[in-house]
């Protein structure tokens, strides 16, 4: 008989089975946090027109020059698997008119985008983003609240002194002005520059500041710096906003390379990355983007948001903090039901369901042909402490047997008290 073949799961994409919960954690944090903000969430199809991103990310970007899942369905459009959230929340705007909501509109979403990149730790081709994106409001105090909203929730989830990066790429005049001024001081150096670097001298020179190669790296350090060709609106917008980051005591620091890697950034952008992650690996990032809305078609509304790689958070956070769950969450250990022989499953059933009645977790051993040996060392790869035992003489007195693993102890006690028994000695 021929062997019937296996399947992996697909490169790059993997499957969450030991860290769902903390996934799960992660993302009620954030619904908590985000809604105390005034955010409601919404959700967006996995799938776009391809053209949303090429306009609303970039041409030139590396996203979408390379990175994007992209196909034609049947009828030959082309659709898109999304690599970011928020050009589709600016369609989504767009398309259910948000603009005559009272603004700003404020939206968070999470879910899996996909990039089609080298997979390697912490990245992935599948990957899951919780993101808030705030329209409708020029800033600068929308910035702070945004940013004061981020690290109120990366609190709850349990880090600590997580240093935000943060720039000012300025406004679209502002960055031509400094293109204009990196490509003059770079050409005479072309020799020093790598493949990549020298194409995006032609197409996109800010992109060359964020170059993970030393030499490049050394050659920028004499590089004019794009805060000092910010016109004076982009400045003085940047400067409430580091002034009142300070007073709300957010621990940041100024990073004059930081330019994000989608086009769509003006003023204000931010990252927070971190070593152990590896070297270049961000945690989240996001920033101000005045000019989207309009490049999709709309009306000229600014708008600010963030993305956290769901992925690389949890991962930095077991890696941080080994041991401890996200959110200070201790999900209540099980009370496992076993009925003693293959008669006694109704009770079994019937006593489960009376402790979840009462908010307590409980898992029903229904397979009782086992020997009560079986059943109790199950329990115990379980992970219960507290067992509910009923067989024959259980049933003929009224009563249930509650079993104490980590004591060594038990005791019978009447059926119609037992929910309350249990609760007792489960929250003792
Ligand atoms: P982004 O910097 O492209 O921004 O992605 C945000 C975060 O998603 C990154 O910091 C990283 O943690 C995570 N991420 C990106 N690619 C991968 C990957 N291949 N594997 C694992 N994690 C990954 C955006 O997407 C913008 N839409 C953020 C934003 C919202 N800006 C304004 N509003």
């Amino acid at each position: 008989m021929a062997v019937k073949r296996r399947f992996q799961s697909v490169k790059g994409m993997r499957d969450l089975v030991d860290e769902a919960p903390a996934f799960a954690e992660v993302e009620e944090t954030a619904r908590r946090v985000f809604s105390l903000y005034g955010y409601h969430e919404v959700r967006t199809p996995v799938v776009e027109d391809t053209e949303l991103f090429v306009r609303g990310v970039g041409e030139a970007s590396e996203i979408v020059g390379k990175q994007m899942y992209s196909f034609d369905d049947k009828k030959g459009r082309s659709l898109s698997l999304r690599p970011e959230g928020t050009a589709p929340v600016a369609r989504a705007y767009l398309e259910h008119d948000m603009a005559s909501w009272p603004q700003p509109v404020k939206v968070f979403y999470m879910g899996p985008y996909f990039r089609y990149e080298r997979p390697q730790a912490g990245r992935y081709r599948q990957f899951n983003q919780i993101g808030a994106e705030l329209i409708g409001d020029p800033g600068p105090y929308s910035d702070v609240e945004l940013l004061v909203m981020l690290l109120r929730f990366l609190e709850e989830v349990g880090f600590q002194d997580l240093e935000v990066g943060l720039n000012s790429v300025g406004d679209p005049e502002c960055r031509r002005r400094y293109s204009r001024r990196l490509r003059e001081y770079l050409e005479p150096h072309r020799d020093d520059l790598g493949a990549d670097s020298l194409r995006r001298l032609e197409t996109n020179p800010l992109r060359i500041l964020d170059t993970k190669a030393p030499k490049e790296r050394e050659l920028l350090e004499g590089a004019p710096r794009l805060r000092e060709v910010l016109g004076s609106a982009a400045q003085s917008h940047f400067e409430v906003v580091c002034e009142q980051l300070a007073r709300f005591d957010v621990d940041f620091e100024i990073d004059n390379r930081l330019v994000r890697g989608l086009d769509y950034y003006t003023r204000t952008v931010f990252e927070i990355t971190s070593v152990s992650l590896g070297a270049q690996d961000a945690i989240l990032g996001g920033g101000r983007y005045d000019g989207l809305i309009a490049d999709l078609g709309g009306p000229s509304v600014p708008g600010i948001g963030f993305a956290i790689g769901e992925d690389r958070l949890v991962s930095l956070f077991r890696h941080l903090y080994p041991g401890r769950r996200v959110s200070g969450a201790s999900p209540q250990e099980p009370v496992c039901v076993v009925p003693v022989g293959a008669s006694y499953r109704r009770h079994g059933l019937e006593l489960s369901q009376a402790l979840r009645a009462a908010g307590i977790t409980a898992i029903c051993e229904f397979d009782a042909l086992r020997p009560l040996k079986v059943g109790l060392k199950q329990a115990n790869r379980r992970g219960c402490r507290w067992v509910v035992l009923i067989g024959e003489d259980e049933v003929a007195a009224g009563t249930v047997v509650l079993r104490d693993f980590e004591n060594g102890t038990q005791e019978t006690i009447q059926r119609d008290e037992f929910v309350d028994v249990v609760a007792t000695r489960i929250s003792a």
